[in-house]
């Protein structure tokens, strides 16, 4: 057989040049029967274009050398894709664990050199790294303890205690307050497995204008007295300062006629019987400021399981909620400083928020100007979201590592290499078909690694060990208890707590109707923003200008 004649010096020049001419290889790798030691070269070449200034190590290849990658690659977007099992959640652990070391230094006064925001809505990943981090903090010497466990922030609840979170607290001056209200609504409506009628979802929009000026929190007996109660509805709107909402509220039997409000009070009854939903988002944004510490953590975990407790679709409200305020808070981030925002289960949290779809996939490119990127871990991306999403999520990842799949893996054949005899002769069909069969039959562990203009390369990723072993104590139990108590406590409330704050708030506003005046906007003009993805589009203009 012969080979059509390749200029490989050609090939390697242009694969150290630019964008451009790495694509151009890829193509050509892809087309073209390479000899089995040219074809070495060329991942050679890969393998040492991909490394940089400062490599994360992610896998081994198949020749057992090491596959690095530059952080400034992994640090914009990504996807990491495989059916169940095939080993996503361990691969984002190490990855994980990889940056914070690479990249954190606690002897540097502004902390680490990473921001981790896990959003976990299964548990488990959230699990592993708590282990991860309480290992680390066992492995820590005992005076830089603290600091350590000052930087991570757990967001978590159970029955005993729970992490507050306040969603109509007021973000920067730069979110105005009926933006804030908007999106908090259509989170609340999209996440709901309740329907929603256009009246009530205004309702709840209202209202969250009202609880943002006030700096009140959600809370039922509040909401049932302002519905309900004309002269303390009266005492209340009169103190408003936004004039949309004032007078909303004053003539609020015309506008929220009282079928609806019924029906938004029942629902919201239903949401806050949850003692979770109750403590967690009934504390006032005021005492909460006391209550939490102040300083800006770097990993943030959050646990949006619903385990028993919950229903899944409140854990997927709360996790979108979150999602906004990362998002809100990514203008004003310190660009010099990479984050990354991981979503476990991306398409779990999508399917339930439209409002968030734009600006997680097509405002990726605004987010990388605020050196924010976003990794989303799916097991199935082609079935589980829609072609256009998918194609936006593809477009806009930088990178995609790919573990046993079907339908999904179509994604990756583009760029991946031909080094087996039989496969480089197929035909392209052929070789398409043979490629599906092995992706469906890829072991755990194994997977592509894909960075943009370079050709695909098969890996292992790292070993991700048992946590509990490696740092000498004798159970899982024992390092989450660790967790909890070092590093957990400094974030959660016991629910006694939250119940007597709650109560004390309703003894005051509700009951003796003592209405604190209005909380003043955070200063600054006004913005006109009214999506999150014109937000960002403005924001990531001025980041432009700006460089
Ligand atoms: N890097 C690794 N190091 C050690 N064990 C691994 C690794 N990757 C996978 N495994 C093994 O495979 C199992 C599944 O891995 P993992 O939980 O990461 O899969 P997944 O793709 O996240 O699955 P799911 O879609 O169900 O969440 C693990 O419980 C572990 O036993
Ligand atoms: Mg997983």
């Amino acid at each position: 057989m012969t080979f059509p004649k390749i200029d490989w010096n050609g090939i390697l020049f242009r694969l150290l040049q630019g964008e451009h001419g790495r694509r151009a290889v890829a193509e050509e790798a892809k087309n073209a029967a390479i000899p089995g030691q040219a074809a070495q070269a060329v991942i050679d070449s890969t393998l040492r274009s991909l490394d940089g200034p400062s490599p994360i190590l992610i896998g081994t290849t198949d020749t057992s050398k090491t596959l690095s990658v530059d952080s400034s690659t992994l640090v914009a977007s990504g996807l990491v894709v495989g059916a169940t099992g095939a080993g996503k959640s361990r691969f984002l652990i190490g990855l994980v664990l990889q940056l914070i070391e690479r990249l954190s230094d606690l002897s540097r006064p502004d902390g680490s050199g990473v921001e981790i925001e896990l959003v976990d809505p299964k548990y488990e990943t959230y699990d592993l790294l708590r282990l991860a981090l309480a290992a680390l903090w066992l492995r820590t010497d005992a005076w830089k303890r603290d600091e350590l466990a000052s930087r991570i922030r757990v967001i978590d609840w159970t029955r005993d205690w729970i992490t507050p979170s306040a969603p109509f607290a007021r973000i920067g001056s730069d979110v105005s307050d009926a933006f804030l209200a908007r999106l908090r609504a259509d989170v609340i409506v999209q996440a709901s497995p309740q329907s929603y009628t256009d009246a009530m979802r205004h309702g709840y929009f209202m209202l969250g204008r009202l609880l943002i000026e006030k700096q009140f929190p959600l809370n039922l007996r509040f909401t049932t007295k302002l519905f309900r109660d004309e002269p303390f509805r009266k005492r209340i709107a009169q103190g408003l300062a936004d004039p949309d909402v004032r007078e909303y509220f004053l003539d609020l039997d015309r506008n929220l006629p009282r079928q609806t409000s019924e029906a938004l009070l029942r629902r919201m009854q239903e949401d806050l019987a949850f003692p979770e939903i109750r403590y967690s988002e009934g504390i006032p944004p005021s005492v909460l400021r006391k209550l939490l510490p102040r300083a800006a953590p770097s990993i943030v975990l959050g646990n949006y399981g619903s385990r028993m407790s919950l229903p899944p679709s409140k854990a997927i409200e709360r996790a979108n909620h979150r999602i906004v305020d990362v998002l809100l808070k990514a203008p004003r981030r310190n660009p010099h400083r990479p984050g990354l925002l991981l979503l476990e289960e991306s398409p779990v949290l999508l399917s339930r928020s439209s409002e968030l779809v734009d600006p997680l996939t097509t405002a990726t490119r605004t987010l990388r100007s605020v050196g924010m990127g976003i990794v989303h871990v799916a097991q199935d991306f082609s079935n589980a979201l829609p072609a256009d999403l998918v194609r936006a999520l593809v477009l806009n990842a930088r990178w995609t590592a790919m573990f046993r799949a079907r339908e999904d893996a179509e994604l990756i054949y583009p760029h991946v290499l031909w080094l087996e005899e039989p496969l480089r002769a197929m035909p392209e069909s052929a070789r398409r078909r043979a490629f599906a069969k092995t992706m469906e039959g890829l072991p755990q562990r194994r997977f592509y690694f894909h960075a943009k203009g370079f050709p695909a390369l098969p890996a292992t990723s790292l070993t991700v060990r048992d946590f509990a072993r490696s740092s000498g104590v004798s159970s899982e139990d024992e390092l989450r208890e660790i967790f909890n108590r070092e590093i957990a406590s400094r974030w959660v409330v016991p629910s006694s707590l939250a119940a007597r704050l709650i109560a004390e708030w309703e003894a005051e506003v509700v009951d003796r109707a003592e209405v604190p005046p209005s909380a003043p906007p955070g200063g600054g003009k006004r913005n006109s923003h009214r999506t999150l993805a014109d937000l960002l589009k403005d924001l990531g203009r001025d980041t432009e200008r700006a460089e």
